[in-house]
């Protein structure tokens, strides 16, 4: 799989040389082909932008240099991507759907298209290579129109601020999505383990020292002393795994319901099947209304795994009546 990056800036992706990224290049598993977009113009001094039509502050980046570039790459058959602040957020639906794309299936398109309408096919219309991903990187005040139309790009944006270039949006693009094909990261799983995947906040993690002595010098005060020594909970030391993983769901359930309360309404609604004990955490740390609506939105298995919790204890308290 291939992800064509178009730049005028191509130094800036020297990191993905790096660590997993650049180990996964290597490895075969990925290969990124970083294109100098200037090296087409066909202006005497290399220019890439001009001033806008109608007026306006800023430059535009021309069509010339970048038609050529793109078509270098052969994006017609590649799924194509504008970097710009005005385009969907990128988010981890976004990110596993393109590592789906970059590795051979659900080859659809258009689905972060500003229009948002499209949902083609890249056998629709033409034949879609689906293992390439052509990423334009832009700069100056945005690119000429046309280069996003006749390229078919989907705009991405990495989030509700203006950065001076494409260049680090794609960066953070590829390393969302490259991580999460199989292979990148050495351990497959590790990708599918984390809570934001299963729609839940990352539960907490603690390494040795189980007492921390405020590094090597023992410098701490002792309030700080005590404070490290207690933040090792215990049933991270117990070796009992069942118990391990109820602690780390009910802490990632209390932290997203907390600090994202949208990813925590979304997790209500939609989420992996749950055990008995996991629905229990729920209804620990739930209030009424929200056990409400998750209550709505369970599998049949799950239906039946809570009206079993329930019917249980209507006889615990029917005893305990007597
Ligand atoms: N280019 C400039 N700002 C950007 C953003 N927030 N996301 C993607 N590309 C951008």
């Amino acid at each position: 799989m291939k992800i064509n990056i178009l730049t005028i800036f191509p130094e800036m992706f020297k990191p993905l040389k790096e660590s997993m990224l650049g180990r996964a290049e290597e490895n075969g598993i990925i290969e990124f082909n970083i294109v100098d977009v200037r090296a087409f113009s066909q202006d005497k001094h290399k220019k890439t932008d001009d001033y806008p039509f109608g007026g306006g502050q800023g430059l535009v980046f021309m069509p010339q240099p970048a038609f050529d570039a793109l078509e270098s790459v052969g994006a017609e058959s590649t799924r194509n991507i504008y970097m710009s602040p005005r385009g969907k957020v990128l988010d981890m639906a976004l990110a596993l759907e393109l590592a789906e794309y970059l590795q051979g299936g659900a080859a659809k398109r258009g689905v972060a298209r500003n229009s948002g309408s499209a949902e083609k096919n890249c056998d629709a219309a033409k034949t879609c290579d689906s293992n390439a991903l052509t990423i334009f990187c832009g700069h100056y005040e945005g690119i000429d129109q046309r280069i996003i139309d006749a390229w078919d790009m989907e705009e991405v944006s990495i989030g509700d601020y203006i950065l001076t270039g494409g260049e680090l949006a794609a960066m953070v693009l590829i390393d969302a999505v490259a991580r999460l094909v199989p292979g990148v990261l050495g351990d497959e799983n590790s990708a599918l383990d984390e809570s934001i995947y299963s729609g839940l906040l990352e539960y907490p993690q603690y390494t040795q020292p189980r007492t921390y002595k405020c590094g090597s010098d023992n410098a701490c005060d002792s309030a700080q002393e005590v404070a490290y020594t207690e933040t090792v909970p215990d049933v991270l030391l117990s070796g009992n795994h069942k118990e391990i993983e109820l602690w780390r769901f009910r802490e990632s359930v209390r932290l997203t319901k907390e600090r994202r309360p949208d990813i925590f309404k979304s997790f209500l609604k939609s989420h992996r099947e749950l055990g008995k004990d996991e629905i229990l955490v729920l209804r620990e740390e739930l209030g009424k209304k929200d056990f409400d609506t998750f209550s709505k939105h369970l599998s049949d298995k799950e239906s039946k795994t809570l009206a079993k919790i329930l019917e249980k204890e209507r006889k615990k308290a029917n005893i305990s009546k007597k």
